[in-house]
């Protein structure tokens, strides 16, 4: 089983979400700052996974990576996550339609197989439904067929994963979801995750905890360890097992996130974070 440490997966994903006509510049920016795992989805509504090709292009010519530096992670997101503009036939099965997606996304990246394959979200806020078994199903073919190393479920609850893992008796390699502190960082989901080994992604650790950002032993601590607060998060999310996303826009946080691996926070710290909101 992989692991954050293991030398094929980074212990920072960057993100590429609502970057537009940015992405290309942002993503090869972010690869000339050290970033080597990048995550991004077929989804035209929030993405530009056609971008992140053309960033990765531009840095394979440049000499700043070649492919097999990086961690390349995209997504399968159902109808009602997508606009208009579908990367596959909406009458097709979802079978078919995950096959297509994932065709669109190698061509969009240049390449010929995917590290890490997600399913953005499952069909119900609920239950692992039958939507869901079909389109995993049909993600472990591609996996089957080489097109990804790895698979992958987001925006899941504790229950989604028991049930899916009954219903397909095999984990994921990870969870991405959002990470809330005032739900105990994503508590349950994650005592799962480290019960199954599943390596569990957190996005929005910043975004969805501006309340730990503010909060003044944050700031005592961050100034103690000569870090900034959004640094102590990305280190204290690393430290507490999860391999953290940021999709930063600027060069300097781009340092400065990549920079956190190196804050090593004391175990109290840690400890104390963990249940600092909730
Ligand atoms: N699976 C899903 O459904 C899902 C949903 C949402 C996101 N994601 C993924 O997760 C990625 C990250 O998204 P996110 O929700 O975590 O938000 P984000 O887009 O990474 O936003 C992070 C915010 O924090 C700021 N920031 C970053 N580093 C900082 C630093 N060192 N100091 C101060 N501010 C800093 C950024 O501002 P600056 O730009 O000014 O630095 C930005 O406003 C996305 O791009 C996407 O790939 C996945």
């Amino acid at each position: 089983m992989p692991t954050p440490d293991s030398p094929t997966i980074p212990t920072f994903l960057y993100g590429t979400a609502w970057k537009e006509d940015r992405t290309a510049t942002l993503v090869e920016a972010a690869l000339r700052a050290g970033f080597r795992g990048i995550d991004t989805a077929n989804q035209r509504r929030h993405y530009f996974e056609a971008g992140v090709g053309e960033a990765l292009s531009a840095a394979y010519s440049a000499g700043v990576v070649t492919r097999a530096d990086l961690f390349l992670q995209t997504k399968f997101t159902n109808r009602p996550g997508q606009d208009h503009r579908l990367p596959y036939d909406p009458a097709a099965s979802l079978s078919v339609q995950v096959a297509q997606s994932m065709a669109n996304s190698l061509e969009h990246l240049g390449t010929e197989q995917v590290d890490s394959y997600i399913l953005h979200g499952p069909a119900s806020n609920y239950d692992w439904s039958e939507a869901d078994a079909e389109v995993w199903e049909a993600m472990k073919k591609e996996r089957d067929a080489g097109r990804t190393r790895l698979l992958g479920v987001s925006n899941v609850s504790l229950a989604h994963l028991e049930q899916m893992v009954a219903v397909h008796k095999e984990a994921p390699t990870f969870v991405q979801n959002r990470c809330y502190a005032r739900l105990g960082w994503d508590r349950e989901v994650r005592q799962f995750c480290r019960d199954h080994n599943i390596i569990y992604q957190g996005f929005s650790l910043l975004t969805a905890n501006v309340e730990v950002l503010r909060h003044p032993l944050i700031a005592q601590i961050a100034q103690r360890t000569n870090a900034t607060a959004a640094q102590m998060v990305f280190a204290f999310a690393r430290q507490a097992g999860m391999l953290p996303l940021t999709g930063t826009s600027s060069p300097d946080h781009m340092r400065q996130d990549l920079a956190s691996s190196a804050v090593q926070l004391p175990a109290d710290v840690v400890e104390m974070i963990e249940t600092l909101a909730g």
